[in-house]
Parts: structure tokens; sequence; C-alpha cells
């Protein structure tokens, strides 16, 4: 099986290659730094990136992920997690491989109180929630063999994220204030890797698996309650961290809206793998344990 990683430096497509099982050829690409580069600006590049490799499967772990920034050019957001997404699908479609693409929480307005399932209607509240909502409507018009999975609070312990920004600020501020009334699921990237490639495996084995699936561990926080534990567990390893203050949305105004609540139900993708995904407090626990508070300075 030959299977082309597309954002390959990003914190998904970053452990995608590193997780890849050794019977898997991968081409590992992305912007720069990688033998093989796409830019996904490029229309035309993509399928001729692909008609060159013909793939039997493409990750697309490549997204315009800038939340705030893409308030000030939803074009270009648009261009990269809708249009190009749009040339894969109908490139792949083509080629009669599968594609594997990543979503978000933030396709949903957050209103509701239970879970959103994968049959929920999105409603965007900002411009990469409406780009990434693009990008699956895109999919489905060209309807290659695909699995969309929307994932939610990605971190790890490289790349710009929560864990390291909470991380950073312990350290370096006497007061660190994060909202409480945001919630949702913490998701880190080697988790989406390893879940990703279970899922390849099912396909493998059913080539008819297909569609829109949640993928998260279970349960849910607040930003607050995310760096409570960051910060709890810093304090526990004897270093000297700031004091933690909960505030709500309305006191850190953002160019962009968030959901107030955007928690996945995941039991779909659970009853396809044939087995409960782990809380998210228990995914976080090995990359705390891993973490260098120096290493985030
Ligand atoms: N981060 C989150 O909290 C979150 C939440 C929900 C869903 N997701 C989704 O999960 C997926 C993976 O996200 P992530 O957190 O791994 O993202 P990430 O760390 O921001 O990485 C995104 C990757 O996309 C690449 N990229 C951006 N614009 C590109 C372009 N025009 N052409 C080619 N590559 C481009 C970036 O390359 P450069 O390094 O060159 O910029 C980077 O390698 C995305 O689909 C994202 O929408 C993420």
């Amino acid at each position: 099986m030959r299977l082309v990683i597309l954002g390959a430096t990003g914190q998904v497509g970053w452990q995608l290659v590193r997780q890849a099982p050794p019977s898997i050829e991968v081409i590992p690409v992305a912007r720069q730094g990688t033998a093989v580069t796409l830019d996904l600006e490029d229309l035309d590049a993509i399928p001729q990136l692909l008609k060159t490799f013909r793939p039997d499967v493409v990750i697309n772990a490549a997204a315009y992920t800038a939340v705030d920034q893409a308030e000030q050019e939803p074009e270009r957001a648009q261009r990269i997690n809708g249009t190009a997404v749009g040339r894969l699908a109908e490139t792949m479609a083509d080629l009669g491989g599968l594609l594997i693409h990543y979503s978000t929480d933030y396709v949903f307005a957050g209103t509701q109180s239970l879970p959103y399932r994968e049959t929920d209607p999105p409603a965007p509240l900002n411009a990469y929630g409406y780009s990434k909502w693009l990008g699956e409507q895109a999919i489905a018009i060209h309807n290659p063999a695909h699995l969309i999975l929307r994932t939610s609070w990605v971190y790890d312990l490289r790349g710009k994220n929560f864990l390291r920004t909470m991380a950073r600020l312990a350290q370096t501020r006497p007061l660190v204030r994060v909202v409480a009334d945001q919630i949702g699921t913490p998701t880190a990237a080697p988790f989406i890797a390893r879940v990703t490639y279970q899922l390849l495996e099912r396909w493998q084995a059913d080539r008819s698996l297909s569609g829109l699936y949640h993928l998260t561990p279970r349960g849910s926080t607040s930003w607050y309650g995310f760096a409570a534990k960051i910060f709890d567990h810093l304090r526990t390893q004897g270093w000297a961290v700031a004091a933690l203050e909960a505030i709500s949305s309305s006191e850190y105004p953002t160019l962009a809206q968030r959901p107030a609540f955007s928690t996945l139900n995941c039991q779909k993708l659970e009853a396809v793998l044939g087995t409960p995904f782990p809380p998210w407090e228990v995914v976080l626990e090995p990359l705390l344990n891993q973490l260098d508070p120096q290493s985030v300075l």
C-alpha cells in the first residue's frame, strides 16, 4: 500500500509519519522540509502530484488552522480547507483511492447540551469552521472512497498548541487567566494518528467502510479545566507555577467566536473499532510525563 500524508510537518501529520506501520510505503508531503512538497493553494499541483505517485490512500492532515487569523483572510482559509480539498477529492475519485481527511468540532454552533453526533447539522460560528465545513461538503460532492474524521482541541509535545502555551505561561507569568465557558475535548495528536491507522486497517478488511466519524477521547472539560491539569502536573513535579484564574469568554475577546459546547459523540467510531476510547485525561497523562518544561520556554 502506498500512502501520501499531506501536512507531514503539522501536529497530526507528523505523528502519522512516525506511527506508519512498516508494511506501508509512506510519502510525507509538506509545504516545505520534505522531499516531496505541495502548497495546497496551488490547485493544479494537487492532481499533478497525486497522478505522479498514484497512492492507494491519501491522508490530508494539512489545513489552514489559524482560527482567529481566518477571520481576516476567510478566502485563503476557504481555498486551503475547501477548494483544495475538493481538488483532492476529485482526483482521488479519478484514481480510485481512499481519502482520509480531518475536520473539526468548530463546524458546530455549540448550542447543544449533549455531545454532537455525526448526524447533527453543522452551523459554524467562525470563518475557520465554515471553511472546514466547505471541505467536508466538497468531499461529499466528488465522493471518492473517504473517511472524514472530525476531531477537536489538538495538542502534542511539539507544534503550536494549548499544552505548550500553558506550560510556558505557567512558568513565565504570575497569573494566567483562562476561559472556563467553552467546553470541549482535548485530543492528543498521537492518539489521532493511532486511531486513524486502526481505522485504515478496518478499511483494508472492508472497503465499503466510508463516511463521517467523530474522533476524540471520552469526556470533556473547559480550556480552564485543561489548563488546571497542566498546572497541577507541573506543580507536582516541583515547578513553581503561576496562579490560574477562570474567566468567561467575554473577558477574553478574540477575533473568532468559538462554540460554547463542542464535545463530540464518538460512539459511531468506537463501534466500528470495537473499543471504547479512553478519557481525555488518560490520553494526556503520558504526554505530561514526557513534557520537559524547559523545552517550551
Ligand atoms: N489544531 C486543532 O486544535 C484542531 C482542532 C480540530 C480539528 N483540527 C484539524 O485537524 C487537522 C490537523 O490539524 P493540526 O493541529 O495537525 O494542524 P497544524 O499543526 O496547524 O498543521 C497544519 C499543517 O498544514 C500545513 N498547511 C497549511 N497551509 C498549507 C498549504 N497551503 N499547503 C500545504 N500545507 C499547508 C501546515 O504547513 P506549514 O507548517 O508549512 O504551515 C502544517 O503542516 C486539520 O484538518 C485541522 O483542521 C485541528
